[in-house]
C-alpha cells in the first residue's frame, strides 16, 4: 500500500479488495481518503470506484463482516454506502464518464473506466487512486501528476478548468476551500478558470454554498479563502453585504479603514483562540452594518454610529438567506453583534459597578465569548497601542469577575416572579406586571435593592404604590 494506513483500514481495505475480486470487477480507493492519507491528516470516511456495479461491490464487502452490517444504497447514482460500527464511513460508486457531482439530484452515470472517472474529478489531488487490483495491488494510480500537485500544495484541476467548473460549480468553492483548509495555492489556469466561471454559482442549492463557506470560516486562517472568495467575484453573489464593506473614502483629510480586510483580520485574530463556528461568524458579521450606517460629519470625520444595533437586525436576514440555523446559534451571533461595542466603552476610568452588571447580565453565559471577539477586534498596527487596549480589557475582566462575586448577575432570575406580582395584586397578565417586573431589574442592576427576596418584594410593594395598586385581601 503506498499510503500509511492504520491496521483496522487495511482489514476493510482487504475485505473491499477481496470481495472485487471475487466478483472479477476492477477497484479503487479514491479521492480525499488517498489525499488526507498523503498528507497525514485525519481521515473519517473513504470512496471506492469500481468499474462496474458498485451496488454489488458494496454488497459483497458487506457480506465478508461479522456481523453483516447495512448497506445503504441508490440504484438512480448506482452508488451505496456503509457505516461500520465505529463509525467508519465507506462509499462505493461505479466509475463513470459523467461529472462526479456527489450532492447532485440528476443521475449522471454512463458507466466509464477508471480514466474516464479520475478525469471527471474536481482536483489533481482529489484523483488520485490507489490499486486494489490483484495485479497491481497498493500502487497509486495518478495520471494527472496530482502527487506532485500534492508536494507542491497546488489546487490544479485534471481537465481545462472550465469544463470542470461548468460540469459543478460548486468546485469553485471547493478550490477555495481546500487553499484556506490545507494552505494550498491556486493554480492560474484554474484560478482564471473560477474567475470567468463565477456566475454560474447561482445553478448550485443554497445548502451546498453554505457548507463551504462553513468549511472556509472553520479553516486555520478563514482570511485566506474569504479573500479568495472575494477577489473571484464569488463572494459578491453569494454574500453581498460582505463585499459592501470593502473599500475606504477619503473626505476632507479624513478616511476610514477599509472594513473587509478589517473583518477578515478580527476572524484571523479569533480563530486563534476558537474553532466556535459561531462565534467566528460573529466576527465576520460584526461590523456588517457599517455601510448602513456610515456618515460624515463636518470637521470630525466618518461615523458608523448605531452600526451594532442595525447589524444585530442584520443577522435574522442574513442567516435567512444563507439557510444558517435560525434559533439559537442566530440568537447568538445576534447577541455578539448587539453587544461587541459595550466593553469598549468599559475601558474608560470610572465605571460604575451598575454598568458592569447590565454587561454581565446582558451577556449571561457568553461573556467570555463576548470578551474574546472583542480582543479580537483590536487590529491596530500600532504595538504599543495594542498592548495598552488588551491591559484595559484585562481590567474590565478583573472588574467583571469582582461584580460577578458580589453580585451573580450573569445567570440573574428575578426573586420576584411575575406569577407573584400577578397573585399579590390579583391582576391578570398585564402591562402593571410588566412594568413593576422592569423596574425591579433595573433596581437590581443598578444597584439601587440587594439582590434578595425581601429587599425585591419591599420594592415591589413600592413599585406597585405608585401605579395605584394595592395588594389583595
Ligand atoms: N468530487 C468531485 N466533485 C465534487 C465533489 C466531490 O469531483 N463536487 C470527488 C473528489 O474526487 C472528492 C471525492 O469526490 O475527493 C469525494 O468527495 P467529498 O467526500 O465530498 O470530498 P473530499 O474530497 O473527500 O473532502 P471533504 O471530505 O473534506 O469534503
Amino acid at each position: 500500500m503506498q499510503i500509511p494506513c492504520s491496521e483496522k483500514e487495511l482489514f476493510v481495505i482487504d475485505k473491499v479488495a477481496r470481495a472485487s475480486g471475487s466478483l472479477g470487477l476492477e477497484s479503487y480507493l479514491i479521492g480525499g481518503f488517498v489525499r488526507d492519507k498523503l498528507l497525514g491528516r485525519e481521515t473519517k470516511d473513504a470512496d471506492f470506484v469500481c468499474a462496474g456495479d458498485a451496488i454489488e461491490l458494496a454488497s459483497a464487502t458487506a457480506r465478508l463482516f461479522d456481523p453483516v452490517p447495512r448497506v445503504d444504497y441508490f440504484k438512480n447514482f448506482g452508488t451505496a454506502h456503509i457505516r461500520l460500527s465505529d463509525g467508519f464511513d465507506i462509499e462505493f460508486v461505479g466509475a463513470r464518464k459523467e461529472s462526479y457531482q456527489r450532492d447532485s439530484r440528476k443521475p449522471a452515470v454512463e458507466p466509464g473506466s477508471i480514466k474516464d472517472d479520475q478525469d471527471r474529478r474536481d482536483f489533481t489531488i482529489n484523483a488520485l487512486a490507489i490499486s486494489l487490483n490483484h495485479a497491481d495491488y497498493g500502487q497509486l494510480i495518478d495520471p494527472f501528476d496530482g502527487l506532485k500537485d500534492l508536494e507542491a500544495k497546488i489546487i490544479r484541476t485534471p481537465l481545462a478548468p472550465v469544463q470542470t467548473f461548468s460540469d459543478d460549480p460548486l468546485r469553485m468553492m471547493r478550490a477555495i476551500r481546500f487553499a484556506s483548509q490545507l494552505g494550498f495555492a491556486i493554480e492560474e489556469n484554474t484560478w482564471q478558470g473560477i474567475r470567468d466561471t463565477a456566475s454560474r454559482i447561482s445553478i448550485i442549492s443554497q445548502e451546498r454554498i453554505t457548507d463551504e463557506l462553513n468549511k472556509i470560516i472553520l479553516s486555520p486562517k478563514p482570511s485566506v479563502g474569504l479573500d479568495l472568495l472575494y477577489r473571484s467575484g464569488l463572494l459578491r453573489i453569494i454574500f453581498p453585504q460582505m463585499v459592501d464593506l470593502a473599500g475606504a473614502e477619503y473626505k476632507d483629510g479624513h478616511g476610514h479603514k477599509d472594513n473587509f480586510y478589517h473583518t477578515l483580520q478580527v476572524l484571523d485574530n479569533l480563530s486563534v483562540y476558537s474553532a466556535d463556528l459561531w462565534l467566528r461568524w460573529a466576527a465576520v458579521l460584526h461590523d456588517i452594518a457599517k455601510p448602513a450606517t456610515k456618515k460624515f460629519e463636518e470637521g470630525h470625520g466618518w461615523t458608523f454610529h448605531g452600526h451594532e444595533v442595525v447589524g444585530g437586525r442584520m443577522v435574522p436576514k442574513i442567516f435567512g438567506k444563507l439557510k444558517l440555523p435560525t434559533h439559537e446559534e442566530m440568537r447568538f451571533v445576534r447577541k455578539m453583534v448587539e453587544l461587541h461595542l459595550r466593553p469598549i466603552s468599559l475601558t474608560k476610568e470610572n465605571i460604575t459597578d451598575s454598568a458592569i452588571r447590565r454587561l454581565l447580565f446582558d451577556a449571561g453565559d457568553d461573556f467570555d465569548s463576548l470578551m474574546m471577539l472583542c480582543e479580537a477586534d483590536i487590529t491596530s498596527k500600532n504595538k504599543q497601542k495594542v498592548k495598552k487596549y488588551l491591559e484595559n480589557f484585562q481590567l474590565v475582566r478583573q472588574h467583571c469577575r469582582k461584580v460577578e462575586e458580589k453580585d451573580h448577575v450573569r445567570n440573574w432570575q428575578p426573586p420576584i416572579s411575575g406569577e407573584l406580582i400577578m397573585e399579590t395584586f390579583g391582576l391578570p397578565p398585564s402591562k402593571p406586571v410588566g412594568i413593576i417586573k422592569d423596574a425591579l431589574k433595573d433596581a437590581m442592576l443598578d444597584g439601587v435593592i440587594p439582590n434578595n427576596y425581601e429587599a425585591a418584594f419591599a420594592f415591589m410593594l413600592a413599585k406597585a404604590a405608585e401605579l395605584g395598586l394595592q395588594p389583595k385581601g
